[in-house]
């Protein structure tokens, strides 16, 4: 019999309709598209009005069940790569398998800040690869608005909502997630954290006062390490695989900056025309960001492409996974 891999069969993202750009952000705070296109890439973002991350989870998960014609009761497992979950207890996974009518899954939240979605999709592979599992979704979810601080210019401008979720099933064609590398460093958790609202720091009238249940980044900091880390971890997965710049179809890299994205190619030897970018659109919606490259580009990927997916973020964590395209949308 020949080996089980786990192919992504089907995507599809979600982003709320409130469209928050440059223009209206300088209303906000003391910035100017000028500094943050030519900075980030960022043109605007979308932001969540009503409801939570399990919300867009379930829009996109619904949507991902039409599209490949699953029955929700087939699912039998959803890891959601998320930080900002709508509790925290219960997962927002168990939430969103009740919202979403899963009612045979089973599932988990995953946090791993911006690779929560490489995270997430290496390890629900597991349990397909196994033989033990047939349809396991993956999500990417994160509502960042609702832990930005719309006074502090240095995140507010980079951050935004989304969703995206993939369907991962059994291939014997030697299609879908063929290697993957991961990597953390706790040493880094002060540089991009959310302070407070865990057993740290639990919620009190002072740490709302100091602001400390918002996302804190010391961007400069934080740009360094992950320039140079999504760089090398996306050159050892090409050489550990033998995968020269060529053999490599699409790089489909975490959204944080458009800086951070050229030096990867860069590094990978990719010219622009196989690098998917929508960070202008949507910035940066941590473990949103690569499920919805993958929605936005379907259309153009090829049974049997090459993909390198890339990211780096919070805690730090880092990775990339190599995998190759099962279907032609
Ligand atoms: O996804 C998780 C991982 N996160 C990342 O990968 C983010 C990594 N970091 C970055 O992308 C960049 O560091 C930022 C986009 C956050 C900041 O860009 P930068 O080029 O590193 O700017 P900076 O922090 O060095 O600030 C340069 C100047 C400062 O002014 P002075 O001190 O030179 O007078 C800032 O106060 O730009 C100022 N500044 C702004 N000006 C206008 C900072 N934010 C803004 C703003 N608008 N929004």
């Amino acid at each position: 019999m020949s080996k089980i891999t786990a192919a992504i069969t089907g995507v599809q993202g979600y982003v709320p309709e409130f469209v928050l750009d440059n223009e209206k952000l300088s209303k906000i705070v003391d910035t100017n598209d000028e500094w943050i296109t030519s900075r980030t890439g960022i043109k605007e973002r979308r932001i969540m009005k009503n409801g939570a991350s399990s919300d867009m989870a379930t829009e996109a998960v619904k949507g991902l069940l039409e599209k490949t014609g699953t029955k929700a009761e087939d699912v039998d497992l959803v890891v959601v790569g998320t930080v900002t979950g709508d509790f925290p207890f219960p997962s927002t996974a168990n939430v969103l398998c009740d919202k979403a009518g899963l009612k045979n899954a089973w599932g988990f939240d995953l946090s791993a800040a911006c690779s929560g979605f490489i995270y997430s999709l290496a390890t629900a592979s597991q349990f397909i690869e196994t033989g033990k599992y047939k349809k396991v979704i993956v999500v990417g979810v994160d509502m960042m608005s609702s832990i930005i601080d719309y006074e502090d210019r240095t995140t507010c401008v980079i951050f935004g909502d989304g969703a995206g979720a993939v369907m991962l099933e059994p291939n014997e064609e030697g299609l879908g997630v063929q290697d993957f590398i991961l990597k953390s460093d706790g040493a880094g958790r002060n540089y991009l954290v959310q302070p407070a609202g865990g057993s740290l720091n639990p919620p009190t009238i002072e740490t709302v006062e100091k602001k400390m249940h918002y996302v804190k980044q010391e961007g400069k900091q934080v740009f360094k390490f992950a320039v140079t880390n999504m760089a090398d971890v996306s050159a050892e997965i090409m050489e550990n695989n033998n995968l020269k710049s060529e053999d490599v179809d699409w790089l489909v890299p975490h959204q944080a900056n458009l800086r951070i994205i050229d030096a990867t190619a860069n590094r990978m030897g990719l010219p622009k025309e196989k690098v998917m970018i929508n960070i202008q659109k949507y910035g940066n919606t941590t473990a949103g960001t690569l499920p919805l490259c993958l929605w936005d580009y379907e259309k153009q990927l090829k049974k049997g492409d090459t993909l390198i997916l890339s990211a780096f973020g919070g805690g730090f964590t880092w990775g990339s996974v190599y995998l190759k395209w099962a279907y032609n949308s």
